[in-house]
């Protein structure tokens, strides 16, 4: 009877008495509200929701354990949440992202504090960008945006860390160093062709972060611990239970890993600075200005450790969709090593500049990969009352865009938005600039990497087709599956299990 009274309260009368507010999404069991549903098919839930309003994609919200949620499932309500950087903020997601690495409190605090706050604690505070370059007084949080930039964004320090990071890519991706992390033992490859049978995941992987790893914090991470890899890919396939707070006995796997990347990378603070040059500026600055506002190493490992998260988690998990499709779309393959060839100029020398300019099918066919793997979301919270979509947020009130109710919108992508077409972005080149189209997210927080994130996949793609000689292993293959359920907050990853084997022998080319 009670059930009976809370849920015509909750789902009948409240709605009327506040019919400006987003609408709650009904759900059956008090305070775990969607719990279950979120963390079994998340994508799932947020569609049965938009479904359930008659797809008027208004805002609604979700509970997730007594915590209310408001969904933004329109493309131009997502625009509107970027753009209002006045009411709406990030701030929130950040200290609470820090809060569960175990960033200190104290550190949380002194991140957000104004920089003259500083100005007279240490002779060396007075020297930093904090102090010198820092014009609207922002805190070292919010300034630390800026060096992403500063370093990502088209400029002569990208264009550094890039023929750094190409070179890094260009050297793992060679024949003589597939390692026995991604190669299958159980190959089928016939003997005496030099085929050598092995996972795409796994290959990807290691490549792309073992190069990013290398271009942007150095070498000496890997003295310090040969394992560092292989435990950032345990910690990277359970951080998810971390972000959306997992029970602890069932997260033991991520905090396990946590814990040993972060005890790395103390390790590695610890070594002289003169012993870490070859580490990028972007690394050097952020450790050097830390330190200056006496945040000690223990804080700045946990806040590195989130950095190293963010560079490496998504782009070799999309390098392996696109090459996914490519060999599964025999058609799509000879398009990309006719157009690609020109750039090729010697083993070491790919151009760049002309697979990003003259490569269509390519670019296209990333924006595609892109549209159907990315399962990120971005997240605000309301700072004071906001009207978004016509539904008024209360103070407080935290909302999400995720990405694939945007990506997935027949209005915007056609009626063909389930699947795989390869010149979709071809067929309509205004589609890129939609505001439908959001893998890099948008607004304070859009992406600074999504520059160097392209560099590296057009890279490890081209000199893969041109390098080698692959073919799938066994002549045919299922194609593999989304994992949609477990939660993910970037490019999806397979189903456990599911892969793409492919059999590899160095090419005529390059
Ligand atoms: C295919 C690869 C990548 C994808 C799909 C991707 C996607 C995203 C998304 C969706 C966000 C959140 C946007 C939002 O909240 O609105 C983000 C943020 C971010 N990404 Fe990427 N990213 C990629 C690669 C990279 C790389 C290679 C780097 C660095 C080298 C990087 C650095 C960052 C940083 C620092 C942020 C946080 C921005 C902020 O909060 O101010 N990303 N990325």
């Amino acid at each position: 009877m009670s059930w009976m009274i809370w849920r015509v309260w909750k789902f009948t009368i409240l709605p009327a008495l506040y019919p400006d507010e987003p609408k709650a999404f009904p759900y059956l069991i008090p305070f775990i509200g969607h719990a279950s549903a979120f963390f079994n098919d998340a994508d799932g839930l947020l569609t049965r929701g938009r479904e359930y309003f008659g797809e008027t994609r208004e805002p609604f919200s979700l509970t997730l354990a007594g915590e209310k949620l408001v969904i933004l499932t329109s493309a131009q309500d997502a625009a509107s949440a970027y753009k209002n950087t006045g009411s709406l903020s990030y701030d929130h997601f950040v200290k609470d992202l820090f809060q569960t690495y175990g960033v200190s409190h104290t550190t949380i605090t002194r991140m957000y504090q104004p920089p003259q706050d500083f100005s007279n604690e240490k002779a060396s505070s007075s020297n930093t960008l904090l102090q010198t370059e820092n014009p609207s007084g922002k805190n070292l949080c919010h300034l630390q945006s800026d060096f992403y930039k500063q370093q990502l964004h088209p400029s002569e320090r990208l264009d550094t860390l890039g023929v750094k990071f190409l070179g890094n890519i260009n050297e793992h991706l060679r024949y003589d160093r597939i390692s026995a992390n991604y190669e299958v033992t159980s190959s089928k490859a016939q003997e005496g062709t030099n085929f050598k049978t092995i996972s795409l995941y796994r290959w990807c992987r290691e490549v792309l972060v073992h190069s990013a790893t290398q271009t942007f914090f150095g070498k000496q991470l890997f003295a310090l611990d040969p394992n560092f890899l292989q435990t950032f890919y345990t910690y990277d396939s359970t951080s998810w239970k971390l972000l959306y707070k997992y029970p602890r006995p069932f997260a033991q796997d991520v905090n396990t890993a946590k814990r040993s990347l972060v005890s790395t990378l103390t390790a590695y603070l610890t070594l002289p600075s003169t012993s870490r040059q070859d580490a990028s500026w972007l690394m050097q600055t952020l450790e050097r200005e830390q330190r200056a506002i006496g945040i000690d190493t223990a804080n700045i490992a946990a806040m590195m450790m989130l950095a190293h998260w963010v560079i490496n988690a998504n782009a070799y998990k999309l390098c392996f969709w696109l090459l996914a499709y490519t060999f599964h779309t025999p058609s799509l393959l000879s398009k990309l090593l006719t157009e690609t060839a020109p750039a090729i100029r010697s083993s070491n020398d790919v151009d760049m500049a002309y697979l990003t300019t003259h490569c269509p099918h390519l670019t296209a066919t990333y924006h595609e990969v892109l549209r159907l793997t990315s399962s990120a979301a971005s997240v605000r919270t309301a700072e004071a009352p906001t009207v978004i979509g016509r539904k008024l947020l209360r103070k407080g009130t935290k909302l999400m865009s995720p990405f694939r109710q945007l990506h997935f919108d027949e209005r915007i992508f056609g009626p063909d938005a389930q699947r795989f077409v390869p010149e979709r972005f071809l067929r309509d080149e205004g589609l890129v600039r939609s505001k439908g189209f959001r893998p890099f997210g948008g607004g304070t927080t859009h992406c600074p990497g999504r520059f160097v994130a392209k560099q590296e996949v057009f890279m490890f793609v081209v000199v893969v087709l041109h390098r080698f000689e692959v073919r799938l292993a066994g002549g045919t293959q299922t194609f593999p599956s989304l994992e949609r359920k477990k939660p993910s907050l970037g490019v999806m990853d397979p189903v456990d299990g599911d892969d793409v084997l492919v059999e590899v022998r160095e090419g005529s080319g390059i």
